[in-house]
Protein backbone atom coordinates (compact mmCIF):
# COMPACT_ATOMS: atom_id res chain seq x y z
CA UNK A 1 0.00 0.00 0.00
CA UNK A 2 1.78 3.79 -0.90
CA UNK A 3 -1.10 5.39 -0.07
CA UNK A 4 -0.15 7.91 2.45
CA UNK A 5 -2.24 10.48 4.43
CA UNK A 6 0.18 13.60 3.32
CA UNK A 7 -0.90 15.30 0.19
CA UNK A 8 1.18 14.26 -2.55
CA UNK A 9 -0.30 16.03 -5.71
CA UNK A 10 1.80 16.88 -8.46
CA UNK A 11 0.27 19.06 -11.04
CA UNK A 12 1.35 18.79 -14.95
CA UNK A 13 -0.22 21.78 -16.44
CA UNK A 14 -1.16 20.48 -19.86
CA UNK A 15 -3.38 18.36 -18.25
CA UNK A 16 -5.80 21.06 -17.79
CA UNK A 17 -5.33 22.50 -21.54
CA UNK A 18 -5.93 18.86 -22.65
CA UNK A 19 -7.84 16.78 -20.31
CA UNK A 20 -11.30 17.98 -21.85
CA UNK A 21 -10.39 17.14 -25.65
CA UNK A 22 -9.09 14.03 -25.06
CA UNK A 23 -12.33 12.76 -23.07
CA UNK A 24 -14.22 13.69 -26.07
CA UNK A 25 -12.18 11.11 -28.11
CA UNK A 26 -12.56 8.76 -25.10
CA UNK A 27 -16.63 9.61 -24.77
CA UNK A 28 -16.86 7.56 -28.16
CA UNK A 29 -15.60 4.36 -26.91
CA UNK A 30 -17.08 4.15 -23.21
CA UNK A 31 -19.10 1.03 -22.24
CA UNK A 32 -20.63 0.91 -18.94
CA UNK A 33 -18.75 -1.86 -16.59
CA UNK A 34 -16.08 -1.77 -18.84
CA UNK A 35 -12.37 -0.74 -17.69
CA UNK A 36 -9.96 1.52 -18.85
CA UNK A 37 -5.93 0.64 -18.44
CA UNK A 38 -4.09 3.90 -18.57
CA UNK A 39 -0.39 3.81 -19.01
CA UNK A 40 2.08 6.45 -17.45
CA UNK A 41 -0.90 7.92 -15.71
CA UNK A 42 2.01 10.90 -14.76
CA UNK A 43 0.52 13.28 -11.86
CA UNK A 44 -2.63 11.36 -11.99
CA UNK A 45 -4.97 14.68 -13.03
CA UNK A 46 -5.89 12.90 -15.96
CA UNK A 47 -7.17 9.83 -13.99
CA UNK A 48 -9.62 11.57 -11.76
CA UNK A 49 -10.85 14.03 -14.43
CA UNK A 50 -11.93 10.67 -16.71
CA UNK A 51 -13.02 9.16 -13.64
CA UNK A 52 -15.35 11.91 -12.81
CA UNK A 53 -16.13 12.52 -16.31
CA UNK A 54 -16.85 8.80 -17.01
CA UNK A 55 -18.31 7.00 -13.84
CA UNK A 56 -19.82 4.21 -15.66
CA UNK A 57 -16.46 2.90 -15.61
CA UNK A 58 -13.12 1.80 -14.00
CA UNK A 59 -10.21 4.13 -15.12
CA UNK A 60 -7.30 2.21 -13.85
CA UNK A 61 -4.45 4.13 -13.66
CA UNK A 62 -0.14 3.04 -13.64
CA UNK A 63 3.41 4.44 -13.75
CA UNK A 64 6.58 3.25 -12.71
CA UNK A 65 7.62 6.11 -10.79
CA UNK A 66 6.76 6.12 -7.23
CA UNK A 67 6.54 9.97 -6.70
CA UNK A 68 3.57 9.93 -9.70
CA UNK A 69 2.23 6.56 -7.70
CA UNK A 70 2.20 8.48 -4.62
CA UNK A 71 0.57 11.77 -6.58
CA UNK A 72 -2.24 9.36 -8.07
CA UNK A 73 -2.69 8.55 -4.58
CA UNK A 74 -3.16 11.78 -3.48
CA UNK A 75 -5.19 13.13 -6.62
CA UNK A 76 -7.74 10.14 -5.99
CA UNK A 77 -8.34 10.75 -2.09
CA UNK A 78 -8.40 14.08 -2.74
CA UNK A 79 -11.50 13.80 -5.52
CA UNK A 80 -13.01 11.33 -3.03
CA UNK A 81 -12.93 8.35 -5.67
CA UNK A 82 -11.21 5.80 -3.06
CA UNK A 83 -14.35 3.45 -3.30
CA UNK A 84 -14.11 3.92 -7.09
CA UNK A 85 -10.54 4.16 -8.31
CA UNK A 86 -8.12 0.76 -7.91
CA UNK A 87 -4.52 1.88 -6.73
CA UNK A 88 -2.32 2.75 -9.40
CA UNK A 89 -0.52 -0.03 -10.80
CA UNK A 90 3.54 -0.22 -10.75
CA UNK A 91 3.59 -0.46 -14.80
CA UNK A 92 6.86 -0.23 -16.58
CA UNK A 93 6.25 -1.21 -20.18
CA UNK A 94 9.36 -2.93 -20.87
CA UNK A 95 8.54 -5.57 -18.15
CA UNK A 96 7.09 -8.37 -18.72
CA UNK A 97 4.33 -9.47 -18.46
CA UNK A 98 2.80 -6.50 -16.65
CA UNK A 99 1.71 -6.68 -12.96
CA UNK A 100 -2.57 -7.52 -14.16
CA UNK A 101 -4.19 -10.45 -13.38
CA UNK A 102 -6.86 -12.09 -15.09
CA UNK A 103 -9.92 -10.49 -13.88
CA UNK A 104 -8.44 -7.37 -14.64
CA UNK A 105 -7.84 -8.39 -17.85
CA UNK A 106 -11.29 -9.12 -18.50
CA UNK A 107 -12.65 -6.32 -17.85
CA UNK A 108 -10.39 -4.18 -19.74
CA UNK A 109 -11.95 -2.02 -22.61
CA UNK A 110 -9.41 0.05 -23.80
CA UNK A 111 -5.38 1.19 -22.81
CA UNK A 112 -4.78 4.68 -23.20
CA UNK A 113 -1.14 6.40 -23.01
CA UNK A 114 -0.64 9.86 -22.98
CA UNK A 115 2.19 11.69 -23.80
CA UNK A 116 4.64 9.14 -23.18
CA UNK A 117 6.13 7.55 -26.31
CA UNK A 118 8.32 10.76 -27.22
CA UNK A 119 9.11 10.60 -23.16
CA UNK A 120 10.65 7.45 -23.37
CA UNK A 121 13.23 5.08 -25.46
CA UNK A 122 11.78 3.77 -28.57
CA UNK A 123 11.92 0.65 -27.46
CA UNK A 124 8.87 1.59 -24.98
CA UNK A 125 7.12 1.83 -28.24
CA UNK A 126 7.57 -1.16 -29.56
CA UNK A 127 6.73 -2.62 -25.47
CA UNK A 128 3.70 -0.86 -25.38
CA UNK A 129 2.69 -2.72 -28.82
CA UNK A 130 4.15 -5.75 -28.18
CA UNK A 131 2.47 -6.25 -24.44
CA UNK A 132 -0.80 -4.40 -24.93
CA UNK A 133 -1.74 -7.25 -27.50
CA UNK A 134 -1.88 -9.68 -24.36
CA UNK A 135 -4.71 -7.63 -22.50
CA UNK A 136 -6.86 -6.95 -25.43
CA UNK A 137 -9.03 -8.68 -27.78
CA UNK A 138 -10.64 -7.11 -31.57
CA UNK A 139 -13.32 -5.03 -29.44
CA UNK A 140 -10.98 -3.69 -27.38
CA UNK A 141 -8.46 -0.11 -28.59
CA UNK A 142 -4.93 1.17 -27.82
CA UNK A 143 -4.88 4.89 -27.94
CA UNK A 144 -2.09 6.86 -28.02
CA UNK A 145 -2.08 10.95 -27.47
CA UNK A 146 0.33 12.87 -28.22
CA UNK A 147 3.05 15.30 -30.63
CA UNK A 148 3.43 13.09 -33.60
CA UNK A 149 5.93 13.64 -37.24
CA UNK A 150 3.90 12.75 -40.49
CA UNK A 151 6.05 11.48 -43.32
CA UNK A 152 4.50 13.89 -45.54
CA UNK A 153 3.13 16.86 -43.44
CA UNK A 154 5.58 20.10 -42.75
CA UNK A 155 5.74 19.83 -38.35
CA UNK A 156 4.64 22.49 -36.70
CA UNK A 157 7.45 25.10 -35.72
CA UNK A 158 6.82 24.20 -31.98
CA UNK A 159 6.75 20.89 -32.53
CA UNK A 160 10.40 20.42 -34.23
CA UNK A 161 11.57 23.15 -31.29
CA UNK A 162 9.60 20.52 -28.28
CA UNK A 163 11.91 17.42 -30.72
CA UNK A 164 15.10 19.18 -30.29
CA UNK A 165 14.66 19.78 -26.77
CA UNK A 166 13.82 16.24 -25.95
CA UNK A 167 16.79 15.09 -27.92
CA UNK A 168 18.58 17.67 -26.02
CA UNK A 169 17.66 16.26 -22.42
CA UNK A 170 17.76 12.16 -23.87
CA UNK A 171 19.08 11.69 -27.42
CA UNK A 172 16.92 8.19 -26.98
CA UNK A 173 13.67 10.75 -26.60
CA UNK A 174 12.07 12.46 -29.34
CA UNK A 175 8.67 13.11 -31.62
CA UNK A 176 7.94 9.68 -32.74
CA UNK A 177 6.75 9.53 -36.94
CA UNK A 178 3.12 7.84 -36.92
CA UNK A 179 4.61 6.22 -40.42
CA UNK A 180 6.94 4.53 -37.87
CA UNK A 181 4.71 3.97 -34.95
CA UNK A 182 2.13 2.65 -37.35
CA UNK A 183 4.90 -0.59 -38.38
CA UNK A 184 5.16 -1.29 -34.98
CA UNK A 185 1.45 -1.65 -34.66
CA UNK A 186 0.76 -3.63 -38.04
CA UNK A 187 3.82 -6.14 -36.54
CA UNK A 188 2.04 -6.74 -32.83
CA UNK A 189 -1.15 -7.32 -34.85
CA UNK A 190 -3.21 -4.19 -34.39
CA UNK A 191 -4.90 -1.93 -37.58
CA UNK A 192 -4.57 1.81 -37.64
CA UNK A 193 -8.41 2.41 -36.87
CA UNK A 194 -8.44 6.12 -36.56
CA UNK A 195 -6.14 9.88 -36.79
CA UNK A 196 -7.87 12.51 -34.74
CA UNK A 197 -5.98 15.65 -35.12
CA UNK A 198 -5.70 17.42 -31.34
CA UNK A 199 -5.02 20.95 -30.42
CA UNK A 200 -1.83 22.53 -30.00
CA UNK A 201 -0.44 20.16 -32.78
CA UNK A 202 -1.39 16.74 -31.29
CA UNK A 203 -2.73 14.02 -32.20
CA UNK A 204 -4.86 11.07 -30.76
CA UNK A 205 -4.02 7.57 -32.33
CA UNK A 206 -6.53 5.18 -31.66
CA UNK A 207 -5.42 1.10 -33.10
CA UNK A 208 -7.32 -1.96 -32.74
CA UNK A 209 -6.30 -5.69 -32.99
CA UNK A 210 -6.61 -7.43 -36.27
C1 LIG B 1 5.34 13.54 -19.78
S1 LIG B 1 4.83 12.44 -18.56
C2 LIG B 1 3.12 12.25 -19.02
C3 LIG B 1 2.28 11.89 -17.85
C4 LIG B 1 0.78 11.92 -18.12
N1 LIG B 1 0.39 10.88 -19.04
C5 LIG B 1 0.37 13.26 -18.63
O1 LIG B 1 0.00 13.37 -19.81
O2 LIG B 1 0.45 14.22 -17.86
C6 LIG B 1 5.57 10.93 -19.06
C7 LIG B 1 5.21 9.77 -18.15
O3 LIG B 1 5.73 8.58 -18.73
C8 LIG B 1 6.14 7.75 -17.68
N2 LIG B 1 7.07 6.77 -18.23
C9 LIG B 1 8.34 6.98 -18.66
N3 LIG B 1 8.90 5.84 -19.04
C10 LIG B 1 7.95 4.87 -18.88
C11 LIG B 1 7.94 3.47 -19.10
N4 LIG B 1 9.03 2.82 -19.54
N5 LIG B 1 6.80 2.78 -18.82
C12 LIG B 1 5.71 3.42 -18.36
N6 LIG B 1 5.68 4.76 -18.12
C13 LIG B 1 6.79 5.47 -18.37
C14 LIG B 1 6.77 8.70 -16.68
O4 LIG B 1 6.89 8.14 -15.39
C15 LIG B 1 5.79 9.86 -16.75
O5 LIG B 1 4.77 9.73 -15.81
Amino acid sequence: MENTDIDNRLNFPATTRNRVHIASVLRDYISPGSLFLEIASGSGEHGVFFQKKFPSIIWQTSDPELIHRKSINSWIKHEGLSSKMPEPLDIDVVMHPWPINKQLTSLIKGIVCINMIHIAPWTCTKALFNESKSYLNQNNFLMLYGPFIRRKIQPSKSNMYFDKSLKLQNPLWGLRQLEEVNEIAVENGFKLDKVVEMPANNLSVIYRLN
